[in-house]
């Protein structure tokens, strides 16, 4: 028998156990920054516990969770998500009596999906949930959050951030009638995927990838003309919030998420470098889940991202070395250059020096060696008693006092 791996699962080392964990430790700084506790949860539990939350009729449910009969005739499911184990860890260790709630975990999830780029059976979750209260600034402090690891993990890549709303109950059973409704009336022109979906889950015609169900979802009855006043205001409320935050979004009617959990606020995070698995991130609220899993009536909002698409992202990002490089154009200098190389080292910064005396060739080697800056030492800033530091990623070059150099370094908006 020849050995093999289990199609869709990867073994990790070198410079993908090296990613994992610095996207892992990204992930805990931000989320201790923000008071959030880590929780780990078995990774199978009880089927019951996937069916019904995340919908008979959803694709994760109907095709792909890894089941199996226990010897003693209980059915288990390995985790296909994490918000269910997570909420059913806080109704079992009776962590809801403090409201909210705010925790987040990492750890594998298993579907049995067709493997492709970016699509695993067996792959990562970054997840964070709020559980206990309705307020849409936690809307905004989950979606700030992505936003901040996001950044952080990948600074150079376009990423998107889509939002929508699906209203409370009352707004979907409205919105699905009328869906159903129309749909039906389009019926010969809908994939058969499709046709199949428009009495039991509509909504998820509209999320289609098939050019003609996409025509015919354009002219489809809008969510946003079901919506309660109360959930309008909601929304209202966290557009404007992102508006003052400076998050760019995009509001996309038809983003409907394929799990049968949601209400109200949903959104994605999406790439156009990550081809047809372009979702790197999503998540919304859940005010009926918790409820149903026989907990408290209290409302929630979460998201999960996958740490293969980060992963993937990551690499057609280039590896920016931390080391800063020097550019000491003149012996002359000598003494101001110690001065600075006392500093970093103080200051624990890494520096290169080429031991050229020429900038034009400290500036190559500093190229080569993707050095994210340089520091400039000749006649101005001998006699000026500053430093010009270069970032060689966007060019912009600034004039700073030695004490100035260590923070300059530091700040990742720069
Ligand atoms: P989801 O959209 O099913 O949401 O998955 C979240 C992310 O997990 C996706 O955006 C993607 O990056 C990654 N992912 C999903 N399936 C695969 C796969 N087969 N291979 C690789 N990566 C994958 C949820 O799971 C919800 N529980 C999110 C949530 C949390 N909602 C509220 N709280």
């Amino acid at each position: 028998m020849k050995l093999r791996s289990v199609r869709g699962t990867h073994d990790i080392f070198g410079e993908k156990i090296e990613k994992f964990n610095r996207i892992s430790n990204i992930v805990s700084t931000n989320a201790h920054l923000k008071d959030f506790n880590e929780i780990q949860t078995p990774i199978f539990e009880f089927s019951d516990l996937f069916s019904k939350p995340l919908g008979e009729q959803s694709d994760v449910v109907l095709k792909e969770m890894y089941s199996f009969e226990d010897r003693n005739n209980e059915f288990l499911t390995l985790r296909p998500e994490y918000t269910t184990p997570m909420i059913r860890a806080a109704i079992t260790n009776n962590l809801l009596n403090d409201l909210p709630l705010k925790i987040f975990g990492i750890g594998p999830m298993f579907r049995r999906e067709r493997p492709q780029k970016g699509r695993y059976r067996q792959f990562n979750q970054i997840n964070f949930e709020i559980l206990g209260t309705k307020d849409f600034l936690a809307d905004v402090e989950l979606i700030l959050l992505s936003n901040n690891i996001l950044r952080q993990l990948l600074p150079k890549s376009n990423i998107r951030l889509q939002i929508n709303s699906l209203g409370d109950k009352k707004t979907l059973i409205n919105f699905k009638k009328s869906l159903t409704k129309y749909f039906n009336t389009h019926k010969k022109k809908l994939s058969e995927e499709s046709i199949k979906k428009i009495d039991t889950n509509p909504l998820r015609i509209l999320d289609s990838k098939n050019d003609e169900d996409i025509e015919i979802a354009k002219s489809s009855p809008k969510i946003y003309e079901y919506l309660t006043i109360e959930a309008k205001k909601h929304y209202e409320n966290l557009k404007s919030a992102l508006n003052l935050l400076e998050i760019n979004f995009e509001e996309n009617t038809n983003l409907v998420r394929g799990l049968d959990y949601y209400c109200n606020t949903v959104f994605e995070y999406k790439s156009d470098n990550l081809g047809s698995q372009d979702t790197l991130l999503g998540g919304g609220r859940y005010d009926g889940l918790i409820k149903l899993l026989g907990g408290p009536d209290i409302p929630g909002i979460g998201w999960a991202a996958g740490i293969e698409r980060i992963e993937l992202l990551m690499e057609s990002e280039k590896k920016i070395n931390s080391t800063v490089h020097i550019a000491l154009t003149n012996e002359k200098f000598t003494d101001y250059f110690l001065y600075l190389q006392k500093y970093l080292s103080e200051n624990r910064i890494s520096y290169y020096w080429n031991y050229k005396y020429n900038l034009k060739k400290s500036f190559t080697k500093a190229n080569i060696s993707s050095a994210s800056h340089i520091i400039i030492i000749g006649e101005n800033e001998y006699n000026g008693n500053f430093f010009t530091i270069k970032n060689l990623m966007t060019g912009e070059q600034k004039e700073l006092k030695l004490n100035q150099v260590f923070n300059h370094l530091n700040d990742k908006s720069r």
